[in-house]
């Protein structure tokens, strides 16, 4: 099959969260399972795009609204990444340093998502699925079946993947101009709630869509900020596939970020030896256990309690324990974890911004990750914990459940709580505490018990070309 993945993110192009780790290996293994994969994105300002080798492969002009651009696809010369991977420059309005967070993303967006079904219909046969993942790209679905200028597409089957339905991409009916001519009889198919909303436009227009886990798929019935309803009325040709990991990427045995690496069989020394160096670089206690987030920190994240469950268990447990935060984001929890800092001196730490090798030792060295989450369609964080001998301290929510089971059930590995308070986040850390420090045969139990658990891609791949083979 030829399968063309339209996204926003592809690691290591460029990455905001998981979507880019899932644009980056999904396509790859599907190309190792003997089918043609691409990957097409925006030309953004990243070190990936100076350091490699590029040849044009189009160039085209389209609108956007009353705008006339034109723009230029190029494809990577030696396919290094396993798959052919094209990026999209639009001149001013795609090639900025940041992937998100501009005030023209609406433009940006419905520029690449024209760009990218223009180019296509430029080629000489039609690919055997589009598929789209999120919000960026949920305006191609109706494009392809609706634009008359795409008809030659209209039959080409598409696949849209939720990620994130937080996000929707709400844009107002005064930029429906931006969509190249199409029926206006169709409205309907683009809207929600009166506004034009490409995530909603996608779950109706694509023939398939999936979720990244299964219990995601169910909280999208009464939990979809406003779509509770259109999740109800499509549930029949949507699918949860749980994403894997990528073991190029995220093995201890051979991590090329780590210094000290470790199997199964070494975990619990490979850890100390991690775990000292973030000690030392962090000014943490080596003798407690070390507890980390990393990620966003925006309310989905529930990184808003952070700081008063860091105090509660700081009180509670004497400050017998440590927290090193990573992450960026609300400005507002930004600042209230750096000012926690002070408070805690030896104990407490934290490193506002991004920084994909220190994420790799905190996984490496720490004893245990903290994953409060009010939202989680599938969560990559705990995946790479628990592949890196971290228990995971999760909230009982989407791909969290799906992939975590609390030590307290059978041959359990992780720590669940279910509300995202300082309360119940101060009590699984006061249990995770307590394990540390009178159990430490279970703990390495637990350890070596979620390192074996297979979490890779090659069964996700198979799913996903399950979906692709039912349409049609
Ligand atoms: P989301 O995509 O919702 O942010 P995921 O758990 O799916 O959550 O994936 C987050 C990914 O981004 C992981 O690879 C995680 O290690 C990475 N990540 C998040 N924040 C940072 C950060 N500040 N520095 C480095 N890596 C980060
Ligand atoms: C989103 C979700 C996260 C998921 C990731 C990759 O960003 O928030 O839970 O793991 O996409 O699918």
């Amino acid at each position: 099959m030829e399968i063309i993945h339209v996204s926003a993110e592809c690691y290591p192009v460029a990455k905001a969260g998981g979507l880019g780790d899932v644009v980056g290996a999904l396509p790859k293994y599907q190309t190792a399972m003997g089918h043609t994969a691409k990957v097409v994105m925006p030309m953004y300002r990243t070190k990936f795009l100076y350091q490699n080798d590029w040849i044009i492969d189009f160039k085209g002009h389209a609108n956007l609204g009353n705008w006339w651009f034109s723009f230029t696809v190029i494809k990577e010369k030696t396919n290094r990444l396993g798959f052919d991977l094209y990026l999209v420059d639009i001149n001013g309005l795609l090639d900025r340093e940041k992937v998100y967070g501009y005030d023209d993303d609406t433009e940006r967006f419905t520029a690449f998502q024209i760009a990218v079904i223009n180019w296509m219909t430029h080629w000489q046969h039609k690919p055997d699925v589009i598929h789209c993942h999120d919000h960026h790209t949920g305006l191609i679905p109706f494009m392809v079946k609706y634009c008359y200028d795409y008809n030659k597409l209209a039959d080409v089957p598409t696949v849209f993947t939720i990620h994130n339905a937080q996000y929707q991409g709400w844009m107002g009916w005064n930029k429906s101009s931006y969509i190249p001519r199409w029926d206006s009889w169709k409205h309907g198919l683009l809207e929600w709630n009166k506004t034009i909303n490409p995530l909603a436009s996608a779950v109706k227009n694509a023939w398939k869509v999936t979720t990244v886990s299964y219990s995601y798929l169910d909280e999208l019935k009464y939990n979809s900020n406003g779509l509770e309803k259109l999740f109800e009325f499509e549930k029949g040709k949507c699918v949860g596939i749980l994403n894997g990991i990528d073991a190029d990427v995220w093995d201890p045995a051979v991590d090329t970020y780590l210094e000290n690496h470790f199997s199964k069989e070494s975990v619990t020394e490979g850890k100390l030896k991690n775990k000292q160096l973030l000690c030392e670089r962090f000014n943490l206690d080596i003798n407690k256990p070390l507890f980390v987030f990393i990620g966003r920190l925006v309310g989905e994240k529930a990184a808003d309690v952070l700081p008063d469950a860091i105090v509660s268990s700081m009180y509670s447990l004497n400050n017998g324990v440590n927290v090193l935060i990573l992450g960026s984001g609300e400005p507002q929890v930004e600042w209230q974890l750096s000012q926690l800092a002070p408070h805690y001196p030896g104990n407490y730490n934290v490193f506002i911004g991004y920084n994909e090798a220190l994420s790799h030792l905190m996984y490496a060295g720490a004893d245990f990750l903290l994953m409060p989450s009010r939202v989680e369609p599938c969560g990559l964080n705990q995946m790479y914990a628990m592949r890196y001998g971290t228990v995971p301290v999760v909230r009982n929510t989407g791909g969290l459940r799906d992939t975590v089971v609390d030590m307290g059930d059978f041959e359990g590995w992780g720590i669940r709580f279910n509300h995202a308070t300082a309360g119940d986040i101060s009590y699984s850390i006061q249990r995770a505490a307590k394990l540390y420090s009178d159990d430490e045969v279970h703990l390495n139990w637990m350890r070596q018990r979620m390192m074996k658990i297979d979490n890779s891609w090659e069964n996700a791949t198979k799913q996903y070309l399950n979906v692709y083979g039912e349409l049609k």
